[in-house]
């Protein structure tokens, strides 16, 4: 049987950190500021495909970033926005993820990378960051115009990749994500990044923990 992995990106690969250097010259609570921004925008996400109005990743994105400002005083100009949105497509990869990436592809396991962002988003991000070698491929959410956790977008990588649930991993350092893939056959691993990071209660939980890339494939394999 061969393994299959479907990588998250954003927050499991890819690390936003870069973008609380950036705020920290113009918001006085850089760190504060990134986390609003990101909780609205995956509820903006969540929102939209309940809702079935479906726009892309970066729309969700753009408006988060909007309500952030407003909701810290509107500290940034249009032209800080735009350099936002523009550092958003050309952050790093955490530093244990080329090697992680490198040791599960060695194995035998297939890997692809599998995120809301819309695929030209993630290759130009994975691009970038050095890193979009190791993968057999890049399924975004964007085809099936809906958002994790719908099942109907851990579907769609499974057709996309060819694989079944059984065969089939997500990694991803977000909880709902996990329980999505759970809930959808999946099995899946939490990448706890933070040692305060912490997982929903809901009763359901990851096939395996760790707190990083590097030595993932022999926990799997
Ligand atoms: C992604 C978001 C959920 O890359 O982090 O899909």
């Amino acid at each position: 049987m061969t393994i299959t992995l479907a990588f998250d990106v954003y927050g499991t690969l890819i690390d936003t950190h870069g973008v609380v250097v950036a705020l920290t010259r113009v918001v006085g609570k850089p760190a504060e500021f990134l986390r609003t921004w990101r909780e609205k925008q995956l509820e903006y996400s969540f929102r939209r495909g309940l809702m079935r109005n479906y726009e892309n990743f970066a729309v969700c994105t753009r408006d988060a970033l909007d309500h952030a400002n407003a909701a810290f005083g509107a500290p940034l100009s249009q032209r800080d926005k735009d350099e936002l949105m523009a550092l958003y497509r050309v952050l790093p990869a955490f530093p244990d993820v080329a090697e992680g990436l490198a040791a599960a592809r060695d194995a035998g396991l297939r890997l692809f990378a599998f995120s809301n962002g819309s695929a030209d988003a993630v290759e130009t991000l994975l691009a970038n960051a050095g890193i979009r070698d190791y993968f057999a491929g890049v399924v975004s959410v964007d085809a099936v115009k809906s958002y994790k956790p719908d099942p109907a977008v851990y579907a769609h990588f499974l057709r996309q990749a060819g694989a079944t649930g059984a065969e089939a991993w997500l990694i991803s350092s977000n909880p709902f994500d996990v329980i999505g893939a759970i809930s959808a056959g999946m099995r899946a691993a939490w990448v706890q990044r933070s040692p305060d990071a912490l997982f929903d209660p809901w009763g359901i939980e990851p096939t395996l923990i760790v707190n990083s890339l590097v030595g993932l494939a022999e926990k799997i394999a």
